[in-house]
């Protein structure tokens, strides 16, 4: 591992103890598909198993540390100096259909500001990591986002809108309008966590969503800065501090997708 460090080293040893119980349950998924009760439930066990290999190996390291993670919610809520945030599977729904594009997400915030992530896709065996001030990684080569400077020779992912977004329609109309400005289809991946790695290891210029939580992208925020790329919160109206409406891209692009967005969703 190029970044040892003694934060990084803890997660990394914690999310690579939790992918094998992790790699164990997807090899189970095929298996429940053709069950009659179908694989939900136990998904549903398998990213709590994961999130609790996770918070252990964390808390023995630094049993004071806050913990903010999907399933379990807040630990050592009072520490806001010193704060882990997980998303134990980012990608459930690839998981569930055992489709192998998922990962877990580990990030540390110090005072507010994240500057330690690392995102682990165990099936692919790739591993996207940073702390601020060290550049980011890919496995063990150093990465930088892609030089594209125009919008119309980018490839761009995205996700959602979940099915209750209130603003859905906004988001499928900004789809079009975004597609008619790219030659490449836009992508969906299904994993706000590896979308960010992507970006940041240059596999995509850019990626935008609305109506994320933390854990989702928490890790890929660090990543994503530290590999040059550029991100920016949208936040319309008084939308809940847990959810983020993100811009992600590979900061030469940012401005030109930005003003397509904020035309159909903002104002
Ligand atoms: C989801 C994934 C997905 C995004 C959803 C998230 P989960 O997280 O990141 O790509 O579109 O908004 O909730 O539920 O798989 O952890
Ligand atoms: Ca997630
Ligand atoms: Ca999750």
């Amino acid at each position: 591992m190029r970044l040892n460090t003694p934060r990084m080293t803890v997660i990394y040893n914690a999310c690579m103890k939790a992918s094998k119980s992790l790699i164990r349950d997807f090899g189970e998924i095929e298996k429940l598909q053709v069950s009659s009760k179908g694989p939900a439930d136990f998904v549903t066990a398998a990213d709590k198993r994961t999130e609790k290999i996770i918070i252990e190996e964390l808390l023995k390291a630094h049993p004071d540390y806050g913990i903010l993670s999907e399933e379990i919610g807040e630990i050592n809520k009072e520490n806001k100096d010193h704060r882990w945030i997980i998303d134990p599977i980012d990608g459930t729904l690839n998981f569930l259909n055992g489709i192998p594009h998922f990962a877990i997400s580990v990030a540390y915030e110090e005072k507010g500001e994240i500057v330690c992530g690392l995102i682990f896709d165990p099936i692919k065996n790739e591993t996207f990591f940073a702390e601020k001030g060290s550049g980011a990684f890919f496995n063990n080569s150093r990465i930088r986002v892609t030089k594209k400077n125009k919008l119309k020779d980018s490839i761009l992912v995205t996700g959602g809108p979940k099915f209750n977004s209130p603003r859905k329609n906004n988001i499928f109309k900004e789809y079009i309008e975004v597609s008619n400005l790219t030659e490449a289809n836009i992508r969906k991946f299904g994993s706000a966590a590896l979308n960010l790695g992507y970006v940041a290891a240059g596999r995509f210029d850019a990626y935008w969503e609305w109506d994320l939580s933390l854990w989702d992208i928490a890790a890929g925020i660090v990543i994503l800065k530290e590999a040059g790329g550029y991100v920016e919160f949208m936040e319309p109206g008084a939308s809940s501090s847990f959810k983020r409406n993100v811009i992600a891209t590979n900061s030469s692009i940012h401005e030109e997708l930005k003003r397509v967005l904020i035309k159909k969703n903002i104002e």
